[in-house]
């Protein structure tokens, strides 16, 4: 019988260790044509301010996952409904038969996925020596960029900004605790952005967010907030001025304003996606080639993910028996 997890399932089994090594594997199978993944459904919902998204995929190959994502972006549910501006469900099915195998909560497994991804970019792309990092945005996602930036580049200073100034402050208090970083909730951008290694937009944000003259030689800047034709979080300055490697060359070129508007502005064109971050994995295109180069991993955030990390919290929750069988 398919087995129900909840969030509470999901946080006791999902780690990040298991999820940077799952989603890693998965960029690879894409990269090598051993995955099917549609483009995502978008369905705008006007009225409410809202996304609607639906993201199936298989992986086939050293996973052998099959499964369908519904995720929803309302970014006014913190303010006014006292919810996550994200929320999930995934069913999970057996790719030999099509029979669900599991139904379960994926708002923690969105953010802990993200923040895989960007650890897999960034221990591809980062320099071996960043130790600083500037982190745009204080909510949900920003905390598993953390978590994974922290696995695989340890950090020894970070500056948190929002334009929620209590959210940064409280950001920088549990996280610093809890992860023993020093973190520092701050409002100057320019200093902050000039001192980073690393630079994280994690935010709502629906404009460019810094300025990119201000980012020094060889930084990384993992951009996972913005994702739609219209939206970003990064200027053109900054584009420009980076090596960029996309979740995927498709995805970006389909919803990603950081990308589509310095093309609709004649300031690059496509050819300026460097590589999908799977190429950079598997070898087929080189990543960073110099220590003063400014690499730049761009997340819409895919299917792949969601999929092969339900994969690695099913498996866990089967093992250690947690979770409520169901008849559908
Ligand atoms: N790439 C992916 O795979 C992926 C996955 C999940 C979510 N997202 C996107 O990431 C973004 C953040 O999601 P979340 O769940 O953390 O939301 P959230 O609401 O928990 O946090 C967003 C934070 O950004 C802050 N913010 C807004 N404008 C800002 C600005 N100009 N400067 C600094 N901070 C600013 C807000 O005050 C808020 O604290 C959303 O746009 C979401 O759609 C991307």
């Amino acid at each position: 019988m398919p087995l129900l997890l909840s969030r509470r399932d999901v946080e006791s089994v999902l780690t990040m260790e298991d999820c940077l090594e799952a989603v890693e594997t998965a960029f690879r199978e894409l990269a090598r044509s051993r995955a099917v993944m549609p483009q995502r459904a978008v369905i705008k919902v006007e009225e409410h301010r809202g996304l609607f998204l639906g993201m199936p995929a298989y992986i086939g190959g050293d996973l052998d996952a099959l499964g369908l994502k519904v995720v929803t972006v309302y970014p006014e549910n913190p303010a006014q409904h006292d919810l996550p501006t994200v929320l999930g469900t995934l069913m999970l099915c057996d790719p030999a038969t099509g029979k669900a195998v599991a139904i379960m909560d994926a708002g923690y497994l969105t953010a802990v996925r993200t923040g895989a991804a960007s650890g897999v970019a960034t221990r591809a792309l980062a320099r071996e020596d960043s130790r600083t990092c500037v982190l745009f945005g204080a909510g949900v996602q920003a905390r598993q960029q953390l978590v994974a930036l922290n696995l695989v580049r340890p950090l020894a200073k970070v500056s948190v900004i929002d334009v929620n100034r209590e959210a940064a402050r409280s950001f920088a208090r549990e996280l610093g605790d809890s992860l023993e970083i020093r973190i520092e909730a701050t409002e100057d951008v320019e200093r902050a952005v000039r001192e980073a290694d690393i630079v994280v937009t994690a935010s709502s944000s629906h404009d460019p967010i810094f300025d990119g003259s201000w980012l020094r030689e060889g930084t990384h800047i993992n951009n996972i907030g913005s994702h739609s034709p219209d939206a970003r979080e990064l200027d053109t300055t900054t584009v420009k001025r980076s090596k960029f490697v996309a979740d995927l060359r498709e995805a970006n070129l389909a919803e990603a304003g950081d990308i589509l508007i310095p093309i609709r502005e004649g300031a690059v064109n496509e050819d300026h996606i460097h590589a999908s971050l799977g190429e950079v994995l598997i070898g087929a295109k080189p990543g960073r080639e110099s220590s003063e180069e400014i690499t730049l991993f761009k997340s819409c955030g895919l299917a792949i993910q969601d999929v092969s990390t339900a994969l690695a919290v099913y498996s866990a929750a089967r093992e250690r028996g947690i979770g409520i069988e169901v008849e559908l």
